[in-house]
């Protein structure tokens, strides 16, 4: 039995989340392995509601299931989206989830818009640290709306945060027998902060014997995945940075409809989104692509020992890509409960074809 906290969100986060959650349902009736799901109301509407975003006794409750998959937060009625700091980055923060896996994958040629590229030449992961850097919140705004008014923004790098998201991305690449690591960082300029992750990856990567390690300032990074993305493997960086390359790397994977990604304390409770937002230009308009949740349901099922059905959405989800049964964002004519459809019958044909 698998517990699972649902928060579908906002605007076509609750549409993604749906067909993520119709797709888990799928597996697991081929599985013949239980799951319970819950979902729970936080977002903008219970917000302007009620004046919660994410309660402390929330927090609490959601400790206590195997796994969160969450849609995505942001609505134009709550202008300065004060819920959804408080909800994504407040799961984020208070259950300590440091790594932010979020993985590029080519799934069909076609699809990247980088000239004569395959699917042979993108698949990465990016490693994002994910409690700390310019993310926390510390700083201020002094004399606001005055001529002489200042903001403060402070980048917080801490020797124990850095050490571990660098030393878990050299373990992936040593669990998934990946052979490069490359840090990416603005030490050239951000002389304090980033001169530790230069101290701490220098100090981690001898550890790691088998795997090369290597180093590019993110500019150049940003620069090389668009020339030429082929040699990267898995890239570890700060938050802000790591949140920046992740989209370029979901666009050069074919969109942000595709994106998966798991937020993770490895042994904890563990939040699995799509990388992309609410879009609310799309709400409630069955266009937007559930790939990046469902795919994003693929990974919570990895992480909670459920492999096997993992494998059954990403067959299904990369079948459906192949053969164009896609929403219109990757040339398709499907909704995106269609999609969705689409999808869960692929995931019980390909039990069918594994068993034959
Ligand atoms: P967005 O990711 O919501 O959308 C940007 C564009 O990407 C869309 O206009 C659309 O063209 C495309 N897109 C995104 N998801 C898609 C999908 N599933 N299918 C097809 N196309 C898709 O980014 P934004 O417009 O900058 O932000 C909108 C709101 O979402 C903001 O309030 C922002 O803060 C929030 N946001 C939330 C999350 C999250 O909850 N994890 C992530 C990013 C942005
Ligand atoms: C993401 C999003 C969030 C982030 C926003 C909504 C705060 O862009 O998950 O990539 O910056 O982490
Ligand atoms: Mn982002």
């Amino acid at each position: 039995m698998t517990r699972i906290a649902v928060i579908p969100g906002d605007g076509i986060g609750v549409e993604v989340t749906r067909e993520a959650v119709l797709a888990l349902r799928a597996a697991s009736e081929v599985s013949g392995r239980s799951l319970e799901i819950r979902t729970l109301p936080y977002g903008a509407d219970h917000f302007l509601k009620t004046g919660e975003t994410l309660p402390d006794a929330a927090l609490e409750d959601l400790r206590g299931h195997d796994a969160i998959l969450l849609g995505a937060l942001g609505d134009p009625r709550v202008p300065d989206n004060r819920h959804a700091a408080d909800i994504l980055l407040g799961i984020r923060f208070r259950l300590d989830l440091y790594v932010n896996q979020r993985p590029v994958k080519l799934l069909a040629d076609h699809l990247t818009p980088l000239k004569g590229r395959t699917v042979r030449d993108i698949d990465f992961v990016v490693f994002r640290e994910n409690t700390e850097g310019l993310y926390v919140g510390m700083g201020g705004i002094f004399k606001k709306g005055t001529p002489d008014e200042v903001a403060v923004q402070e980048d917080v790098n801490t020797r124990k945060g850095v050490e571990r998201i660098i030393r878990h991305a050299f373990e992936h690449a040593r669990r998934k027998g990946r052979t490069r690591v490359l840090m990416s960082d603005k030490s050239n300029a951000l002389t304090f902060g980033h001169d530790l992750w230069q101290r701490t990856f220098k100090q981690v990567a001898p550890e790691f014997p088998g795997i090369e390690a290597s180093h590019m300032y993110v500019d150049a990074l940003a620069m090389q995945l668009v020339k030429d993305p082929t040699p990267f493997e898995v890239i570890v960086t700060c938050n802000m940075f790591g949140d920046i390359l992740s989209d370029l790397g979901a666009q050069i994977q074919g969109g942000l409809g595709l994106a998966a990604s798991a937020n993770l304390h490895p042994g904890r409770t563990g939040l699995f989104e799509p990388v992309h937002g609410s879009a609310p230009k799309y709400a409630g308009q069955n266009v937007a692509n559930p790939v990046g949740a469902i795919l994003s349901s693929a990974m919570l099922l990895e992480e909670v020992g459920r492999a096997d059905e993992a494998r059954l959405l990403e067959a299904a989800v990369a079948g459906a890509v192949r053969d164009g049964r896609t929403t219109r964002d990757l040339g398709g004519s499907l909704g995106t409960r269609e999609m969705g459809e689409e999808v869960c019958r692929r995931i019980r044909a390909g039990s069918r074809d594994a068993a034959s």
